[in-house]
């Protein structure tokens, strides 16, 4: 996690060209946020899913790295005021706390655009097939998109306690975090070359730690430490949301990740990935995550 995460924060820090001329308000606060840590879960998903089948870390790299922009930009909107309303992210004040708004705004729009430019350096730099990259560039569109993350945080945003039932929880959940994830895995499958079959498992696994993910989210915002989330805690019951431990418990909510995390591992464990060893250590890692 740590070699991969260097890799990423390198290829983050060289994203935007130095040339390019972008005002520096902007290009400071894209930076701010891409660079202000974060644990890279999902650009790790890229690299392992490809490495699992025997695909290169260098060509997964820039789009282990648009996938980080496109979370990075969800991050920094997720915030705002008219959103979460909220003051920490990755153990530092909020992008609009120092940026404001508008700039805020403006960096999540910038941070979306640039995923878009970053994967097609897979193809002109480390030739991903033309269709390969075609297909993550659609994935990716649509996973982020209003049938996925988009619409995620648009139900998350009308959703209540009193007024949201489990189905509608469970389509918050899966659309606003676990698509993204999804596409992660999807796309490093892509990169080196999966079959359908080979894609259906990795779909599988994501489908599942991705809800396991945004219950475990739910739980450490209920009894995590804010120092080692970098984020507020309790944010979830200020703001009146509807989350896993409101509808089934805490304990209940545990047992639901530890359940979905058997599930991801039986998906890529019965030998259509050839090495799935970093993705069950992955799925391992997220179930016990305190961060
Ligand atoms: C937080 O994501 C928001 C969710 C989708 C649950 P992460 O827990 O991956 O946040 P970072 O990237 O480590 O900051
Ligand atoms: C965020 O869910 C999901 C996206 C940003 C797409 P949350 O609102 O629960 O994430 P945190 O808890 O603020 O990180
Ligand atoms: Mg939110
Ligand atoms: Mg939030
Ligand atoms: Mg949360």
């Amino acid at each position: 996690m740590n070699e991969i995460g260097s890799l990423v924060n390198q290829g983050l820090e060289q994203s935007i060209p130095g040339d390019w001329s972008i005002p520096s308000s902007l290009r400071e606060a894209m930076h701010y946020s891409l660079l202000a840590g974060g644990k890279r879960i999902r650009p790790l998903l890229v690299i392992a899913a490809a490495e699992s089948m025997g695909g290169s870390r260098e060509a997964a790299l820039p789009v282990a790295c648009a996938v980080e922009m496109v979370h990075t930009y969800s991050l920094i909107h997720d915030d705002l005021p008219a959103m979460d309303n909220d003051d920490f992210r990755r153990g530092k004040p909020t992008n609009h706390k120092v940026f404001g708004e508008a700039t805020a705004i403006l960096a999540g729009d910038g941070l979306l655009t640039h995923a878009f430019y970053s994967i097609t350096e897979a193809s002109r730099k480390f030739h991903v097939p033309a269709e390969q990259t075609l297909a993550i560039v659609e994935e990716l569109s649509v996973y982020a998109g209003p049938k996925g993350m988009v619409g995620g945080q648009a139900a998350d945003m009308e959703g209540e306690q009193g007024i949201t039932d489990l189905e509608q929880l469970k389509y918050i959940h899966i659309h606003k975090t676990g698509d993204l994830i999804v596409f992660s895995l999807k796309a490093g499958g892509r990169i080196a070359s999966a079959s359908q079959e080979q894609l259906r498992a990795l779909e599988t696994f994501g489908r599942s730690i991705g809800l396991a993910f945004q219950i475990q989210d739910d739980i450490l915002d209920l009894i995590g430490n804010e120092q080692k989330l970098g984020k507020k805690t309790q944010s979830d019951v200020a703001m009146n949301k509807v989350t896993y431990p409101y509808f089934i418990g805490l304990d209940e909510s545990k047992a639901e990740v530890d359940r979905l995390t058997k599930l991801a591992k039986e998906a890529v464990s019965g030998g259509v990935i050839p090495n799935p060893e970093r993705l069950l250590q992955i799925a391992e890692f997220l179930l016990n995550r305190d961060h």
